[in-house]
């Protein structure tokens, strides 16, 4: 505690010095969370990184996030606590394998998950979050979608809408390790509990649930809700603010297994030591970035 305490004025310090924002995804550490300017999915961080006026942006997520940021802001330096707190999802798919599927549908928009990488994206008509990937494939002009790299997001919007969507096999191991078992058990030791759970779910948890949303959705739907039991599918990280928002109600992670080994890579101290040195930072070739910032604003723009 009282070292956490020094890091904590450290850190205070270290921000003014040099007009650093901290954005922290809702899967990071409490440690992290509690310091951070801004907390959010990975749309609303996104959306941030894309509009603040600090000259610093101290990305806690994945790697993926950090880079999302940097092609957003391509002026501001972008600080990561660990350049190996990766994504494995977002590794699930490379260029030649998107440009392969390309060729074979040259008719379909390439709808990217934000989990992927900046040459993925620098592949992709637009990208979409979890939280808007209804909207965004809904918006397109083409009745053909090609989708990477989530198989279980994309099972989940292709269920609302009429276009045809073209799945990548791709998943997210922590999300995908819950089952049907998981909720089964859960359900009959909290008979009253109301399900939430992440799209990056399997299909046959997600017909279990009584909603189905983004990190951010889940934590309003909770707070909104006039039900005071909940379970919970996504990532344990969330349970920060789910308790933060409502102290008087109960939250069951629907499996001990829903924790993403890469977001908890990052700590408090890693945070500290990289705004102390200003390094790892993330960079992302220019002509990478210019084609991926395209695909990026596009969804940006997706009212
Ligand atoms: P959201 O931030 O869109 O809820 O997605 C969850 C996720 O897996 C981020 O890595
Ligand atoms: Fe990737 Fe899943 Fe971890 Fe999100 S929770 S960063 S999708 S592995």
């Amino acid at each position: 505690a009282e070292q956490n305490r020094e890091l904590r004025e450290r850190l205070e310090q270290l921000k003014k010095e040099r007009n650093a924002i901290i954005l922290a995804h809702y899967y990071q550490r409490d440690e992290i969370q509690e310091v951070a300017d801004f907390r959010g999915d990975s749309f609303l961080l996104a959306q941030k990184a894309a509009q603040t006026d600090a000259e610093v942006i101290v990305f806690c997520g994945v790697h993926f996030m950090g880079e999302s940021a940097k092609i957003l802001a391509p002026d501001k330096t972008v600080l990561i606590p660990d350049e190996r707190a990766g994504c494995p999802m977002a590794d699930m798919v490379n260029v030649d394998g998107l440009r392969k599927l390309k060729a074979q549908h040259p008719n379909a928009t390439v709808v990217t998950y934000i989990n992927s990488s900046a040459e993925v994206k620098a592949e992709t008509d637009i990208c979409c979050t979890s939280s808007n990937a209804i909207k965004v494939v809904n918006s397109v002009p083409t009745d053909e979608v090609i989708w990477v790299p989530d198989k279980n997001l994309g099972h989940y919007v292709q269920q609302h809408t009429d276009k045809k969507m073209i799945i990548w096999e791709g998943y997210c191991n922590t999300h995908d390790m819950l089952t049907v078992k998981d909720i089964e058990e859960m359900k009959a030791q909290h008979p009253n509990a109301i399900v939430a759970v992440h799209p990056e779910c399997r299909p046959e948890v997600v017909a279990m649930a009584d909603f189905v949303g983004s990190t951010t959705a889940i934590i309003k739907f909770c707070r909104e809700s006039e039900h005071k039991e909940f379970i919970i599918g996504t990532e344990d990280g969330t349970g920060y603010q789910l308790r933060k928002d409502s102290p008087d109600k109960i939250f069951h992670f629907a499996s001990k297994y829903l924790v993403c080994p890469n977001m908890k890579v990052n700590n408090l101290k890693k945070l500290v030591k990289c705004l102390e040195n200003m390094h790892p930072q993330v960079y992302v070739p220019p002509h990478i970035a210019d084609k991926a910032r395209l695909s990026l604003e596009r969804m940006l723009q997706v009212k």
